[in-house]
């Protein structure tokens, strides 16, 4: 399993004092050293965290490969199409929300989903869609066209220790295994942390697994370089 790293806390953290510092270029490079395959960022409709200036600068200096979560709204597709990142992963959005809640409605929304994704995918970027393990919306992202899903892990993450951890880990082993006979490929994130992280060795053909709190929270104590490669470790 691959590690994508989710430095969008980076930019929250330098945007607390509005200057520079810590910079998210520095970030992604020192996860890139550490054992990161991708660098994700969600350039969100309120720009809270990731900035334009991050995702036109990061483009530039990644050496892996820049997945960029977005919502679909028609002024972030128009950045994908210029930077044209290696991935885009389409998210919901809502304004007041802390984090992304729940996975994309793709069942509900095929025809927009289908539409919005046509021109990412004519330009050779990868569309990845956040989806909640569930057969109806496995189905109809694979209609869509997206060559991947990513699972939404966050029940599973909440359950972790719990009396249904098993209920959710397995709705998203079957998500897994039912989107892989549709040819998608399948990568997971949200709330895993150091301790959840291991089960998803359980799930068969996991292709990378999207990781930014349990990480940067990590860091503030050990650094990011160790907080990258345990990470990294973990899950190879
Ligand atoms: N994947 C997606 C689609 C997300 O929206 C997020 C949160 O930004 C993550 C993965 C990473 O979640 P966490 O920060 O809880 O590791």
């Amino acid at each position: 399993m691959l590690l994508g790293v989710n430095i969008d806390h980076v930019a929250t953290l330098r945007n607390a004092r509005g200057g520079v510092e810590p910079e998210p270029v520095k970030a992604a490079d020192i996860c890139e050293q550490n054992g990161a395959t991708s660098i994700t960022t969600h350039l969100r409709e309120d720009r809270r965290h990731i900035k334009d200036e991050d995702v036109y600068t990061l483009i530039k200096t990644i050496k892996t490969k820049l997945n960029l979560e977005m919502a679909m709204a028609d002024d972030i597709q128009r950045i994908a199409l210029e930077i044209k990142p290696h991935s885009v992963c389409l998210v919901p959005e809502k304004r007041q929300e802390i984090t992304t809640e729940g996975g994309l409605d793709v069942a509900g929304q095929l025809d927009k989903v289908t539409e919005f994704i046509k021109p990412l995918l004519d330009a050779g970027i990868v569309v990845s869609l956040f989806i909640d393990p569930e057969k109806s919306q496995v189905e109809a992202a694979a209609k869509s066209g997206a060559q991947f899903i990513e699972m939404h892990t966050g029940a599973y993450s909440e359950a972790f220790g719990k009396e249904n951890e098993e209920e959710e880990f397995l709705k998203l082993k079957n998500a897994a295994r039912l989107a892989q006979t549709f040819g998608l490929r399948v990568n997971a994130g949200h709330g895993l942390n150091y301790e959840n992280v291991h089960r998803m060795h359980e799930i068969p053909g996991l292709y990378e697994l999207n990781i930014g709190h349990s990480i940067i929270s990590r860091a503030v104590f050990t650094g990011l370089p160790e907080a990258v490669r345990k990470m990294a470790e973990l899950i190879k």
